[in-house]
């Protein structure tokens, strides 16, 4: 991985951990959140209120890397998109930097799992899509692009287009668009899921390097227990449908995470073991 300019250290000095008073105050407050939508009655005709996300608390530090890990449709992204400001809770709050969000913020970005490119655009061109929407001049952001595609290893490939990138790299691409805007959080919405087991232990890898370097706050929804575990200071479990938080887990590998193979670690078995029988008794109660 290529080593970061000036601009990318400013973003790590702007945005440097403080471990020991993480959660003084929290980067990402979300207090009390509940999130109920509209379902079909398969027995009657007409709708029902489903309570998908039921009284979530969490408090990430500047700098942390928290995953939510939970079974499917229990509201993971639902509550991702309510902390990205795209949707809005039915009752609760969710803070940014000790300011309430009402509407999506320039320094909250996401990652998704499609990639979400823009297949008509270059590499460059995409990666540099959120600074042309905020008028930044073509020069200008075109080397803040290239600049942020060097860093996830994209250097070379700034005049290709999507379909001429394998999966991992199109991933690649959609991580650095999300840098550009040098974001105080990054959430990212199983944005591995859809690659093979080899490109995305490699993915996470360069990812882990990446988040290491600039010290961004980090929210990353996963089905996978051992991706969880690699990335994260804390695992945050959730429940199944109605979303509640289940447990939060301190990785005990968290130390060992940026260069070692966490995997081979015996805390690791364990701590895996430990949450698939949490989740296996979720589904079984
Ligand atoms: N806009 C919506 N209108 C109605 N129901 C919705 C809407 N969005 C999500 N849901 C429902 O809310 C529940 C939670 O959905 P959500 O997408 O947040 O789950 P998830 O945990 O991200 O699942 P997965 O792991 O499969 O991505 C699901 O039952 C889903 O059908
Ligand atoms: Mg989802």
């Amino acid at each position: 991985m290529p080593a970061a300019n000036s601009a990318i250290l400013a973003l790590a000095e702007s945005t440097t951990r403080a471990p020991s008073k993480a959660l003084e105050h929290a980067m990402l407050k979300v207090s009390r959140v509940y999130k109920f939508f509209k379902a079909r009655d398969s027995s009657e005709r007409g709708v029902r209120a489903m309570k998908v996300l039921d009284d979530i608390s969490l408090d990430v530090g500047r700098g942390e890397f928290i995953s939510l890990l939970g079974a499917s449709g229990c509201g993971k992204t639902t509550l991702l998109r309510i902390m990205a400001g795209l949707l809005r809770p039915d009752r609760g709050s969710v803070h940014v930097n000790e300011q309430p969000v009402q509407a999506p913020r320039r320094d909250v970005c996401m990652v998704f799992q499609n990639f979400g490119l823009l297949p008509w655009r270059s590499v460059l061109s995409n990666a540099a899509f959120p600074l042309e929407l905020d008028g930044v001049n073509r020069g200008k952001r075109e080397s803040i692009a290239a600049e942020y595609l060097g860093l996830v290893g994209l250097s070379g490939f700034e005049r290709h287009f999507p379909h001429e990138l394998s999966g991992g790299m199109q991933q690649r691409v959609g991580i650095a668009r999300a840098l550009v805007r040098k974001p105080l959080i990054l959430l990212m919405d199983e944005p591995f899921a859809a690659l093979d087991a080899q490109t995305r232990e490699k993915l996470q890898e360069d990812f882990l390097a990446i988040w290491n370097q600039l010290k961004t706050t980090v929210v990353f929804v996963t089905h996978a227990i051992d991706e969880a575990l690699v990335l994260s200071d804390r695992i945050v479990v959730l429940s199944s449908r109605p979303g509640r938080v289940d447990r939060v887990i301190d990785s005990p590998v968290s130390q060992y995470r940026i260069g070692g193979d966490v995997r081979a670690r015996l805390e690791f078995a364990e701590q895996a073991h430990d949450i698939r029988e949490l989740l296996r008794s979720e589904r079984t109660a």
